[in-house]
């Protein structure tokens, strides 16, 4: 069999490329597919130079070059495009191939970076890096400035599973038979705002956040970051597909039911605040906005909202339902803890390193709008108590958690007085194990100690 370089999932094809290495006997040139395209490209880029020079007049440059510039590699219509805007270019019009600006443009970058000699440059001082809007070499991993996130790195390669560890078969069993009316409806809620939320927090951090970063060793955490949020992603997929619940009804109920729509709006707004082409956080009131968005998503979304997310399901595994769900939660949670307590070091680093002075007005508000989207979301969740766990409990064990995350991100406490509804939710966090089948895996990936909470 024959894999298809360009595509080793695809039927296998009979072109061949030659490959040296599995011929040895033979003497052979290697020529692929590229080499071809970029030698055709070149050629033609030459070709098409001598037309167009022939057929327009020399003064007319300005039009020869917005003909090699403005074509794409990729547009089917450029042709007509060009025969629209100019009335003479009939003819050369199919004779430009839609690689003439890949090669072009390629050549082109090749021979500036020719152009400059070599300079050897100075060592990265690791002092001189900064967490945003920093001038250093983002290619250049260590010295360290930050080794705190190095470590955040190395120990969430500690917490490593897939969907696939953990056993499912008594789920399917207890949401089908055992479950009340009541429970079916928090179980898939529960699902659908996470796997919703999830994607999002994917999508922030990959794309609103991690281009801003101008320290390598930051970053490389945050990559990780992006691969386990699609990995809960997958694992909510996992439970939904395992259990047999409507995909469409359940990916789309954040669609129509207000009190999940609330929450995702609200993050929604964060997120494309910080994914504007022009925001600059060398601007004040752009940079406070970033503080805010990520303090948010950090503090909030992950710290509250994911936090408390799972914990109506954790009441239904201390009665012995839905542990294998409950049990890939435990693991998201914990990826969450690290999630929120890295993102809240960057978010304090930020502040004392630009000299941020948040309004308190701004902090105030946020706390508000997450503590009354909250309550929303748990009383749609939770109409009436199930055993074990109310819409009191979830909304109180949100103030509570709140705090804590106030304090950890140096805010005064925005829900003074709030108790700790849930005593056993740390714990139950905390994955103290009690089955051989989930011994297993923690043997082969859980070589470090248990996280902190605070
Ligand atoms: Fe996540
Ligand atoms: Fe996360």
């Amino acid at each position: 069999m024959t894999l298809n370089w360009d595509d080793p999932l695809a039927t296998p094809i009979s072109r061949v490329q030659s490959r040296p290495e599995l011929d040895r006997n033979k003497s052979v040139t290697l020529i692929t597919d590229e080499a071809v395209d970029q030698r055709e490209a070149v050629e033609q880029v030459e070709k098409n130079k001598t037309k167009l020079s022939l057929e327009y007049p020399a003064s007319d440059t300005h039009f020869v070059q917005s003909l090699t510039f403005e074509d794409s590699a990729n547009d089917p219509d450029s042709g007509s495009q060009r025969r629209a805007t100019h009335p003479t270019q009939e003819a050369s019009s199919t004779q430009t191939p839609p690689a003439t600006l890949r090669a072009s443009l390629s050549a082109r970058r090749r021979e500036e970076g020719e152009q400059k000699p070599f300079t050897p440059m100075k060592p990265i001082n690791s002092e001189d890096k900064r967490v945003i809007n920093g001038l250093g070499d983002i290619n250049q991993l260590a010295p360290f400035k930050y080794p705190w996130a190095w470590e955040f790195f190395i120990n969430a390669n500690k917490n490593h599973w897939t969907p696939l560890d953990i056993n499912m078969a008594q789920d399917v069993h207890d949401y089908h038979h055992k479950l009340k009316p009541e429970e079916r409806h928090v179980y898939e809620n529960v699902l659908a705002y996470l796997t919703t939320s999830d994607i999002l927090a994917m999508r922030n951090i990959g794309l609103a956040v991690m281009e801003k970063m101008t320290a390598p060793e930051l970053q490389i955490y945050q990559a990780r970051q992006v691969y386990e949020e699609a990995l809960h992603t997958w694992t909510y997929q996992h439970c939904i597909e395992t259990i047999g619940l409507d995909q469409s009804e359940i990916y789309n109920r954040y669609r129509v039911v207000p009190e999940i729509n609330q929450k995702i709006q609200i993050a929604n707004r964060r997120l494309n605040a910080v994914m504007r082409s022009d925001i600059d956080l060398r601007q004040p009131d752009d940079l406070q906005e970033f503080v805010l968005s990520y303090a948010f998503f950090s503090g909030i979304f992950e710290g509250c909202w994911f936090y408390n997310g799972f914990s109506p399901v954790f009441a239904l595994q201390r009665r012995g339902l839905m542990k294998g769900t409950a049990e890939q939660l435990q693991y998201i949670m914990r990826d969450e803890v690290m999630h929120c307590s890295f993102g809240i070091r960057v978010v304090r680093q930020i502040m004392q390193e630009e000299n941020v002075q948040l309004d308190p007005r701004d902090i105030r508000d946020m706390w508000d709008e997450a503590e009354a989207a909250e309550v929303a979301y748990s009383k749609f969740l939770l109409p009436t108590p199930i055993l074990g766990y109310s819409q009191q409990d979830h909304h109180e064990q949100f103030r509570f958690i709140a705090n804590r995350r106030a304090r950890s991100l140096g805010m005064e406490e925005p829900f003074p007085g709030a108790k700790n509804a849930l005593p056993w939710l740390d714990e139950q966090s905390n994955m103290r194990k009690e089955k051989n089948f989930f011994e297993t895996r923690v043997t082969e990936y859980q070589t470090g100690g248990a996280l902190k909470w605070e």
